[in-house]
């Protein structure tokens, strides 16, 4: 199976703003390490889950993958090209080749235009088919996502926000790409919509053996539908392995807490999670020694002073933590 995305070490530093006092006291500037040492390989047809709470860098991350922002450090190879040192001409291909799909349907599309003539301009732009097959294409886009061929005259505001988002992903896959990155796709909408997009996914998976990155909070949300599973905790991935395992045997403190976290469907109430209390730390002051050390329920001596090993093996999972370095 060939990788078609492989990431050795990876970090995003955005600096802070100075202020006028840190600068007359010759404070030294402030990063914020968004995505501090990341390192996974993403084989041909594979599909990811990245998940962890709000600012733990899955945008980012997802973002550097696709050279769409400058990095620190690492190496991203996309197809065996390192793109980053790649020209002008390989970069464009690259933006073809990997697509993303955006959380909010309605702000991803021009309001100005009908759904139609806005996929219609992708075909034109990229020069996928000739002028005279773009109307086809168009109704076959719409057709492969679950729509029919008369909403292509609507503007945005006419359609409904699972609609809107079934247009963002025919956007999409109108380039033919290799990798779809869907940024919390789904997490706008309501639940029984979600769960027609996340089908849209699984088929579109299966029938066109795309590679996907699938990004959310919710593990619960993504885990069927992805083979593997990341979770990302403070810009570093915590424990990464073959999703049933890490969701039916979580092995990382802090996977088990976001899994316990997960609204249990028939629930009164969402139960609450004390395993996750609290927020996490600010990614300007990572907590010496493992990051998740001051909210995990199982921190001993060694997680306050000593970084957790990178990856331990366990078989089908790799996870970084101190229970179980050997
Ligand atoms: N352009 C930027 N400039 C400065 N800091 C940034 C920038 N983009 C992101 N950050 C910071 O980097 C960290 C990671 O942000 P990111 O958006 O990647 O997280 P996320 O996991 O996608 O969060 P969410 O689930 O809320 O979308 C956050 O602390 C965020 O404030
Ligand atoms: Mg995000």
């Amino acid at each position: 199976m060939s990788q078609l995305l492989e990431i050795e070490n990876l970090q995003v530093h955005f600096p802070l703003q100075q202020g006028i006092v840190d600068f007359l006291t010759r404070k030294p500037r402030r990063v914020v390490k968004a995505v501090n040492g990341v390192s996974f390989q993403l084989a041909q047809g594979q599909t990811l889950g990245l998940v962890g709470e709000s600012g733990c860098g899955k945008t980012t991350l997802s973002r550097a993958m696709l050279g769409l922002v400058d990095v620190a450090a690492g190496r991203v190879r996309f197809d065996g090209d390192d793109i980053f040192s790649q020209n002008r001409a390989a970069r464009l291909a690259l933006r073809r080749r990997a697509q993303m799909v955006f959380q909010d349907p309605f702000a991803s599309l021009n309001p100005k235009m009908s759904v139609g003539s806005t996929l219609a301009e992708v075909l034109r732009f990229h020069r996928i088919c000739l002028p005279r097959q773009v109307p086809a294409r168009v109704a076959e886009l719409m057709e492969m996502v679950g729509l029919s061929r008369e909403l292509s005259v609507r503007k945005p505001s006419e359609l409904s926000g699972g609609q809107c988002q079934r247009v963002g992903v025919a956007r999409a896959l109108a380039v033919n790409p290799d990798l779809l990155v869907a940024d919390e796709s789904v997490s706008a909408l309501d639940v029984s919509i979600q769960a027609q997009i996340l089908n849209l996914f699984l088929n579109l998976q299966q029938e066109m053996g795309l590679t996907m990155v699938f990004i959310a909070h919710d593990l619960g949300v993504v885990w069927h539908l992805c083979q593997t599973i990341a979770v990302m905790y403070l810009g570093r991935i915590v424990e990464i392995g073959a999703s049933s395992e890490v969701f039916h045997n979580p092995r990382h403190p802090y996977t088990q807490a976001l899994i316990r976290a997960i609204p249990q469907m028939h629930a009164e109430a969402s139960v609450s999670t004390d395993l996750l209390s609290g927020e996490p730390p600010s990614p300007l002051d990572i907590p010496r020694g493992c990051a998740f050390h001051p909210r995990c329920v199982r921190v001993m001596a060694n997680c306050r002073s000593g970084a957790p090993p990178e990856s331990v093996d366990m078989g089908t999972v790799q996870v970084a933590c101190h229970l179980y370095d050997k």
